[in-house]
């Protein structure tokens, strides 16, 4: 079973306008070689229309939008907005919006619904805080939030979407995974996925890991039977340690 290969730089509240192009363009121009991994960026949304101009083989995508069509929700953008910008791809459930901005299960569940009523491409985020960890409950906790937000599409809509797994203790921090831990939890998920889809969706379904990946470690998780890829913060704001980590496979 092949499946896709993706590395995802999540700029977050990151960058100027022409920094963010600056960093577009080289990245684009030296990965024009890398045909066996998709390179999907996350920049500042306002920055979509600009980027689309210049983004060549990369795809965009953005970090959060509502899930509503339109209407009254001030300060807020649609998918249909963002698709008429040259996103192709939305993170939900990433720990910052969940943590910071209060986002529950049932609002991540509706962004997953409305991302696939639009064919937006959804990256999945979930993971567990440090005292999760600390208490060996990081299966139990990660599973839920598969099964709270994730696990209620079709087998159709599933095979539309991208897991990042992302122990939040790891984000930022500088403190990755072990290559065991990141294994361990990565063949779990593919497991819950196994086990209320099939086998067959499981193996198809990339998997990534987020928190801490860099052009140092990203070869040894991406060597992980069950990494597909990375979800990549810090590292993805300069061009060449994100190359070298899409060069990491
Ligand atoms: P980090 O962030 O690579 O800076 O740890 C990852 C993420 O939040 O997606």
């Amino acid at each position: 079973m092949i499946r896709k290969k993706i590395v995802a730089g999540n700029w977050k509240m990151n960058l100027q306008l022409e920094q963010a192009l600056e960093l577009v363009k080289t990245i684009s121009n030296q990965s024009t070689d890398i045909s066996n991994v998709d390179l999907i960026i996350f920049p500042p949304a306002l920055f979509l229309l600009e980027i689309d101009k210049i983004k060549s083989q990369l795809k965009v995508g953005v970090q959060n939008f509502y899930p509503k069509e339109n209407g009254a929700f001030t300060g807020e953008i649609s998918i249909a907005q963002i698709k008429n910008c040259g996103a192709s791809h939305a993170l939900i459930g990433h720990s910052e919006r969940r943590e910071i901005f209060h986002e529950s299960e049932e609002f991540i569940k509706q962004k997953v619904d409305a991302a696939i009523i639009h064919t937006i491409g959804v990256i999945f985020c979930c993971g567990e805080p440090l005292h999760i960890r600390e208490n060996n409950s990081q299966f139990t906790y990660v599973k839920q939030q598969l099964i709270d937000s994730l696990f209620h599409l079709s087998d159709d809509e599933i095979l539309k979407c991208v897991v990042a797994y992302e122990p939040i203790w790891a984000i930022g921090t500088g403190k990755t995974a072990t290559i065991e831990q990141a294994e361990e939890m990565h063949s779990e998920i593919r497991s819950w996925i196994a086990e209320y889809y099939s086998q067959e969706i499981a193996d198809s379904i990339s998997i990534l890991y987020g928190g801490s990946c860099n052009g140092t470690n990203a070869k040894e998780l991406f060597a992980c039977p069950n990494v597909d890829g990375g979800l990549i913060g810090g590292a993805s704001l300069q061009a060449e340690s994100f190359i070298t980590i899409a060069r990491s496979f």
